[in-house]
């Protein structure tokens, strides 16, 4: 159907049919997610922008090119957030969220802007879940966090997942290696594309996170972050890899993962879903420790990761399932003074004054004000299981399987129709939600 006004580009609707998987993925992981201990956090869309040039960092694309901002009546400027642990990390400093607990366990869900070419798997506007634990530095939260993000992928379906990880180094060993890649990489310039000889200037260890093909080469042959890292860097490093090995965790080191944020310091990581094409990170993290400070906290060691929604829902099945939802029955007025009565009587169907989940029966009315029989007809079209009929007769509501097409024993009432319904429920399962995987 026309219309006058499109979806902005980059950004798409989620539609039924959908939106049913997002709920399912949403609720898998708040589950996995409470169960580590984690406690959500809701933050503004925009925030101010120099909170995003501080922490993602000058130098990075997402604060080049990619920021989404725009001047407020005041004039302040303002950007729609282009990633979630900054605004988080505000928020922990200024409600001292970490006076209450020295270990803070927190996680976000929610939508990110970033104004990147689109192609498949790569949005404008998309979907993060990201936690965030913050105090501890020992390598064992580097360890339980990459445990946490491999269990969110899990619970979501994904299956045969290999975390991919690295260490940047810290304030000692990093300024050495950023040397060692400028040395290499100025012999190397006439070989690097226009970008990399900007980021040369800027920030060498970027030029690892190029794709322009004829760069390719020139990166192959860099020097490794993992022969530059100090001695303290090494033996977390190490510590890191143990666990994952200890808690059964399929991993493979990857010397040139970098990262497109400049807060990182030593632990970084990433996953990869094999169907996703070019853009196949489904999600990535690692270690912060400066952050809280720059922000003008106390020292406080982090580590946090994020995952795409679209990407994750995208390598589990298919993105749009246009499903309809079917209902457990159809309540049918069979003449039209008794539309009141069927929209009562299927309200009492649904029992929504003592909500149960395990309790609730899908139920429709049709209130277009058409007959019995055109009615039952939209009732077989949208895949009711059930169709009953009000008034009752004196014996009680008629009810008419739709699918086999037969008469069933009329039921007494209400609450003797909505157990026998949920009995058949129990014997089929439930209708399909248009989420099964
Ligand atoms: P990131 O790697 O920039 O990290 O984003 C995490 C994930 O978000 C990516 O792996 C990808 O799945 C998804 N994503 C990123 N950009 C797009 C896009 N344009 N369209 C669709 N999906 C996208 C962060 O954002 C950090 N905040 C992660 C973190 C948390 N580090 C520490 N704590």
């Amino acid at each position: 159907m026309a219309s006058k006004f499109q979806v902005p580009r980059g950004t798409r609707d989620i539609l039924p049919g959908e939106s049913e998987r997002w709920v399912v993925l949403e609720s898998s992981t708040r589950d996995v997610l409470s169960r580590y201990g984690y406690r959500e956090v809701r933050t503004p869309i925009f925030e101010a922008t120099d909170l995003f040039v501080r922490s993602v960092g000058e130098a990075t694309d997402i604060v080049r090119k990619e920021l989404y901002t725009f001047e407020d009546r005041k004039g302040r400027s303002l950007t729609l957030r282009p990633e979630g642990t900054a605004p988080l990390v505000r928020a922990y400093l200024e409600h001292s969220l970490g006076q209450t607990d020295p270990l803070t366990r927190l996680y976000y869900i929610g939508p990110m802007f970033r104004y990147e070419r689109p192609q498949a798997g790569r949005y404008r506007q998309f979907w993060q879940i990201g936690a965030e634990l913050l105090g501890p530095a020992a390598p064992a939260a580097d360890v339980e966090m990459i445990d946490l993000f491999y269990w969110i992928l899990r619970a979501a379906g994904l299956a045969e997942i290999t975390v991919h990880v690295n260490s940047l180094g810290d304030a000692t060993c990093r300024p050495v290696y950023r040397e060692r890649l400028r040395d290499y990489f100025t012999a190397q310039s006439d070989r690097l594309c226009g970008d990399c000889r900007e980021r040369l200037k800027t920030n060498p260890l970027r030029i690892l996170d190029c794709k322009v093909p004829s760069c390719q080469p020139v990166l192959a042959g860099a020097p490794s972050v993992l022969d530059s890292l100090c001695e303290p860097c090494r033996e977390h490093f190490d510590a890191v890899r143990a666990g994952l090995d200890a808690l059964g965790i399929s991993q493979e080191t990857a010397p040139r993962l970098v990262r497109g944020l400049d807060y990182y310091t030593r632990t970084v990581f990433e996953a990869y879903a094999a169907e996703l094409g070019a853009q196949n990170a489904v999600g990535g993290g690692g270690r912060y420790d400066e952050l809280v400070r720059e922000f003008g906290g106390p020292a406080t060691p982090a580590i946090g990761f994020s995952i795409g929604m679209e990407r994750l829902l995208m390598a589990t099945g298919p993105l749009e399932v246009g499903q309809p939802a079917r209902p457990d029955a159809c309540v049918v007025a069979r003449e039209p003074s008794a539309t009141w009565e069927a929209l009562k009587f299927a309200r009492s169907l649904r029992n929504v004054d003592r909500y149960d989940p395990q309790d609730a029966l899908r139920v429709m009315v049709d209130p277009g004000g058409r007959s019995a029989s055109a009615q039952l007809k939209w009732a077989s079209k949208i895949g009711a299981r059930f169709a009953v009929f009000v008034p009752p007769d004196p014996d009680g509501y008629p009810v008419r399987d739709m699918e086999a097409g037969k008469d069933e024993a009329k039921q007494k009432s209400a609450e003797s129709l909505r157990h026998w319904l949920l009995e058949r429920r129990r014997q089929v399962g439930p209708a399909p939600e248009g989420a099964a995987r």
